[in-house]
């Protein structure tokens, strides 16, 4: 029974494929022999003829995979099961954030006592909030006021809502960048998706983030046409161009701890400060996913010999 079952299950599974196949096959002939169903059907068979002569006499046949470039991977400090954060990182990666992308990106979800994580002390988060000046109330009067923000105030938006930030951009709204480094990953593709199991490799969305803030510069290729008011940027995931230019220049930032001051440099601190900021109990969650893979064997063990304990008088 079993095993007519399991056939009949692997009959069906080959099925599906060859089925599919089968439909494009009972296609093909229908446009090619110009023996139409419907006038519907005639319209989209003349329109995508139309394109494909179109895009031969531009030279591209077809639309290619974005993003034209995969992204490298970069040796972080917090990858594989023993990540930890680098702290010093982490506030250079801020203070990229603060000088340079906080003109244009919110990080709604990040409070400004978070940062205590990155290692400063409340009295520089209170004095660090203080420079900052949010709305507040309504007061005794039903007004909205202004005050100083404190730690519990979430790092303030460049604008006030998606409509003035699209605007002031070209008409791309900039995303919050709180979640980012989970948001974005560029697929891998097989195989090496298989061997990311192996590795451990889970740095796709820092890996993209870097590569598109390093990949501005490079002239597009023949064929690849920019729209006005957007970049070039072979890495950007969805397009060969995006609303977002260049964001950081060599020696933008002054890091008072000595690290290079390169766009290399930027692009990994604020990275790593991203991906913190999406993930902050990251490296507590790899901890304690070790002790909890070691405390599984042992008690797989442990149920083993529990289990030949318990049989062992009975006969086979
Ligand atoms: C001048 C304004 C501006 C600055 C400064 C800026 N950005 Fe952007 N950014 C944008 C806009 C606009 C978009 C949306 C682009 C689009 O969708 O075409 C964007 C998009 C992005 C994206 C998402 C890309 C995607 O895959 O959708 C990331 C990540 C990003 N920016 C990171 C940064 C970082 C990090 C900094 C600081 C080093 C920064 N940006 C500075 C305007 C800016």
């Amino acid at each position: 029974m079993k095993k007519t079952l399991s056939v009949l299950l692997a009959a069906g599974i080959a099925y599906l494929p060859l089925s599919a196949y089968a439909q494009d096959g009972a296609q093909e002939p229908v446009a090619a022999t110009g023996d139409v169903a419907s006038p519907e059907d005639a319209g989209v068979v003349a329109v995508e003829e139309e394109h494909a002569a179109e895009a031969a006499e531009e030279g591209h046949a077809e639309t290619p995979h974005y993003p034209l470039k995969k992204p490298e991977e970069v040796d972080w400090s917090f990858d594989g099961p023993f990540g930890t954060w680098d702290l010093a990182q982490l506030q250079r990666g801020f203070q990229v954030y603060r000088e340079v992308c906080s003109a244009c990106h919110s990080m709604n979800f990040v409070a400004f006592r978070n940062l205590e994580a990155l290692g400063y002390s409340e009295d520089q988060i209170s004095s660090l909030a203080g420079e900052y000046t949010v709305q507040d109330g309504p007061d005794d009067t039903g007004e909205m006021f202004e005050r100083p923000a404190v730690g519990s105030d979430y790092l303030p938006a460049p604008y006030p809502n998606p409509q003035a930030a699209a605007a002031s951009n070209n008409g791309a709204v900039p995303p919050d960048l709180s979640l980012i480094a989970k948001a974005r990953a560029v697929e891998r593709g097989f195989p090496t998706f298989v061997f990311d199991i192996f590795t451990q490799y889970a740095e796709a969305g820092p890996d993209y983030i870097h590569a598109l803030l390093t990949g501005y510069g490079e002239e597009p290729p023949a064929g690849v046409q920019v729209m006005d008011g957007t970049y070039y940027n072979p890495y950007f995931i969805s397009s060969a161009a995006l609303a977002m230019p260049q964001p950081i220049y060599e020696d933008q930032v002054t890091y008072s701890d000595g690290a290079p001051q390169t766009v290399e440099q930027y692009s990994r601190d604020v990275t790593a400060f991203l991906m913190w900021a999406a993930e902050p109990h990251m490296t507590e969650r790899k901890a304690t996913g070790f002790v909890t893979m070691i405390f599984l064997i042992v008690f797989a063990v442990l149920l083993f010999l529990v289990k030949r304990r318990v049989w062992a008088s009975t006969p086979h």
